[in-house]
């Protein structure tokens, strides 16, 4: 079988083309042939070497991705053939709170990912795709969906009538504020670009800010959220953008630390923590009962999630660059 591998931490030229045998699935595990896979910073983080320092190579990348099966082991029950499944992003986090256990392998990181026309994986880390959804956007849920689920709804509890910001156009930021605005909520998002944030008006969001063109964003929020601030923060940015959305949080709102696009490493000041008397959560993905509950709910409000640009699987090069680049809105996916 066809099979994409990083041979090193050396970036995205480090990613080769090759051929491996087509994996047998023992006791317990199932054959999927895969359709499509999308892409999340983290994999150009684990392509540069700077997502941890554990991982091995030859590494097969990506944590997302979907397809058929088509051969079970023996005893499996929980799936039949040719259901259309994704993999669970740490394949043994089923329910319950991460443990170091649950979290010792995490697919296309310290363990073989997606980018392979076969993947072998255990029964207990997979789903059903929703019906609705074709497999280029079943393959954008396991990463980006379940984290802005777990964020927002899992731990946030948000509620109608209450108020996110969501930082940039990217795969996180995207499905947050399609959940965002499902649950009633008011939406104020952020973008380098102001096309960008014409398509976020398209898909609901309320208010937009430029934060090229205004630096102090922060300041905007506070004013489009009635000098109050907002409820929740979304918080994919890191080192730059955190201490100003510490500003632009509400007393006892929740921040949810989820990125580092601008960095890391940079000194936090605790002090607008505990006086605004914040929850600053952080969120690592999500377990397989999120993505469950998420999918009954994407399944039932025949939410799509947004792709902006399919790549084929002679292009995976392309597809990294084109994410590399932050030209995207929403999901880069790689079709096979
Ligand atoms: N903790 C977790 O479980 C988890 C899960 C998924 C992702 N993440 C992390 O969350 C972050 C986002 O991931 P992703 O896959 O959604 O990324 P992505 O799709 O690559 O998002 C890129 C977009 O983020 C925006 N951006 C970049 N720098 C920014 C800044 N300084 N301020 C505001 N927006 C900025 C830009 O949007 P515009 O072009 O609109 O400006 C850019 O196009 C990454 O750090 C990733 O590692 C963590």
């Amino acid at each position: 079988m066809k099979v994409y591998e990083l041979q090193s931490n050396a970036g995205i030229e480090a990613l080769k083309l090759g051929e491996r045998p087509e994996p047998k699935p023992r006791a317990g595990e199932v054959l999927i042939r895969i359709k499509a896979t999308s892409l999340n910073y983290r994999d150009l983080m684990v392509a540069q070497g700077t997502y941890g320092s554990k991982l091995q190579y030859p590494l097969i990348p990506l944590s997302d991705g979907a397809g058929e099966v088509v051969a079970l082991g023996e005893g499996v029950t929980r799936v039949k053939q040719g259901d259309r499944v994704a993999g669970i992003f740490f394949p043994e986090w089923i329910y319950g709170q991460l443990t170091r256990q649950k979290m010792k392998s995490d697919l296309g990181a310290t363990i073989d990912g997606m980018l392979a026309e076969y993947v072998v994986l255990h029964q207990d880390g997979l789903v059903i795709l929703p019906e609705h959804l074709s497999d280029e956007e079943g393959a954008t849920l396991p990463c980006a969906a379940v984290t802005a689920w777990h964020a927002l709804v899992t731990k946030g509890n948000i509620k109608a009538g209450e108020s996110v910001l969501l930082l940039g156009t990217g795969g996180v930021s995207i499905f947050a504020l399609q959940f965002a605005k499902l649950h009633g909520a008011k939406v104020i998002i952020t973008s380098s670009s102001d096309e960008k944030l014409e398509r976020a008006k398209k898909l609901g969001a309320d208010e937009t800010i430029n934060y090229k063109t205004y630096p102090d964003w922060e300041k905007k929020v506070y004013e489009l959220s009635d000098r109050i601030g907002v409820d929740h923060v979304v918080e994919v940015g890191g080192a730059a953008t955190l201490p100003k959305s510490l500003q632009a949080v509400r007393i006892g709102g929740r921040i949810s630390l989820i990125g580092v696009l601008s960095g890391r490493g940079e000194k936090v000041d605790p002090l607008p923590i505990l006086f605004k008397s914040l929850t600053v959560q952080g969120i690592y993905v999500g377990s397989r009962e999120m993505f469950e509950a998420m999918n009954q709910v994407i399944s039932q409000h025949q939410i799509k999630p947004v792709i902006d640009k399919v790549f084929p699987f002679a292009e995976a090069h392309q597809a990294y660059r084109y994410l590399e680049s932050k030209a995207h809105f929403g999901k880069v996916v790689i079709r096979l």
